[in-house]
């Protein structure tokens, strides 16, 4: 991320900035590993949640994007995305109801299951429009959050062929929990899943025939399961622009950062001590995390505390009011949920903004 034209920007302070030229850099990265791999790249869009971005990435080789939400899934097809997984559980009628609008409308739209709630209500509001949806099964290999348990697979996968308006294809399972410091313990524990994946991918072919796709993976695992025959597809998602997290894993350069939030120093009472007006409003601090916090000099100061509205930095000699610093947040997807706009330069030839249109999308 260029220090000097993120803050050269003549925006008032805080704004979200992002470095295009870099965000394509990661994206170019990313897409030709998984080609290099023979896998499919389906980024999620939860990372930008803009669908130029997600465009950019469909033009590169990825074969559609990934949403968490129903409301984010009506924001990428309105903006020109039309193969859409929904990697996400989704179980009331309301919105299953507009999944298969989305359907009717032409979007290639998949959803994540784990339950045959879901899956009635799915199937409901399919056969209501006339239309077949595509479900994948979540599997939970570890992670404790949604996805079907191992043992539980084959019986749930027999319900699952029992839908007259869903078509089964596949296996998804996240693993965004393995995000350990040390490549060699990430490793291990990839390989200790792929077992068990392994395992479902034979139960699923005894069942229902070879599955068409299995997609997994995280920015923090997308590498090493690309590693093994079984997986077809990748869905990392914060590579688009990394953030401190994937730098303290390895898995990016502080270079690689594509996105920070530029403040400007509004107190210096003592002299180690100066005080940002961007606070946790205007940078995620996901787990406790603070941000990287970089000076005009380019070097990096500690912070010390944050709250909604303030960032305190302590051993900030260098630094004088007025001055414009970068916050490179901790996890950069929970940061731009907090923006309508980012500053972006590298897009067009003149610095502008950009709409973040899927933010704030909960539903
Ligand atoms: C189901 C699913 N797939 C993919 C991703 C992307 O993971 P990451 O942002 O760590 O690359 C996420 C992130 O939360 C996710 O929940």
């Amino acid at each position: 991320m260029n220090l000097e034209d993120s803050t050269a920007l003549q925006f008032d302070t805080p704004y979200m900035v992002i470095d295009f030229n870099q965000s394509l850099k990661n994206m170019k990265k990313v897409q030709s590993f998984a080609d290099q791999h023979g896998k499919t790249l389906r980024p999620h869009s939860k990372t930008h949640k803009i669908p130029l971005f997600s465009k950019r990435q469909i033009s590169l080789g990825a074969v559609g994007v990934c949403v968490q939400k129903v409301s984010e899934a009506e924001v990428m097809f309105d903006g020109g995305v039309e193969d859409i997984l929904i990697s996400n559980e989704v179980v009331t009628g309301i919105k299953t109801d507009r999944i298969a609008d989305l359907a009717s409308r032409g979007c290639r739209i998949k959803v994540a299951v784990d339950s045959e709630v879901g899956m009635s209500s799915l199937n409901e509001s399919a056969r209501e429009v006339g239309k077949e949806i595509d479900v994948i099964i979540d599997v939970d290999l570890g992670m404790d959050r949604c996805g079907i348990l191992p043992d539980d697979f084959p019986g749930f996968l027999k319900k699952s062929s029992g839908y007259s308006n869903l078509t089964v294809y596949g296996i998804m399972a996240y693993d965004g929990n393995v995000a350990d410091e040390s490549r060699s313990e990430r490793s291990r524990k990839v390989a200790s899943e792929v077992e068990t994946l392994t395992k479902l991918c034979k139960d699923y072919e005894r069942i229902n025939g070879e599955p068409q796709t299995v997609s997994v993976g995280a920015t923090s695992t997308y590498d090493l399961w690309a590693e093994y025959d079984i997986i077809t597809e990748l869905q990392p998602g914060t590579y688009v622009y990394y953030d401190r997290r994937t730098t303290e894993y390895g898995a990016s350069t502080m270079d690689e950062i594509a996105m920070g939030v530029v403040g400007t120093v509004m107190s210096k009472t003592h002299s180690n001590h100066a005080v940002i007006d961007a606070g946790y409003k205007s940078t995620s601090i996901d787990n406790g995390r603070y941000p990287i916090l970089i000076m005009p000099s380019g070097d990096t100061a500690p912070v010390t505390s944050m709250s909604e509205e303030h960032t305190v930095c302590s051993d900030a000699n260098q630094l004088k009011i007025g001055d414009r610093v970068l916050l490179l947040p901790s996890h950069a997807c929970t940061t731009t949920d907090q923006w309508d706009k980012a500053a972006i330069f590298g897009l067009n030839e003149k610095p502008g903004t950009i709409e973040i249109k899927g933010r704030g999308m909960r539903e």
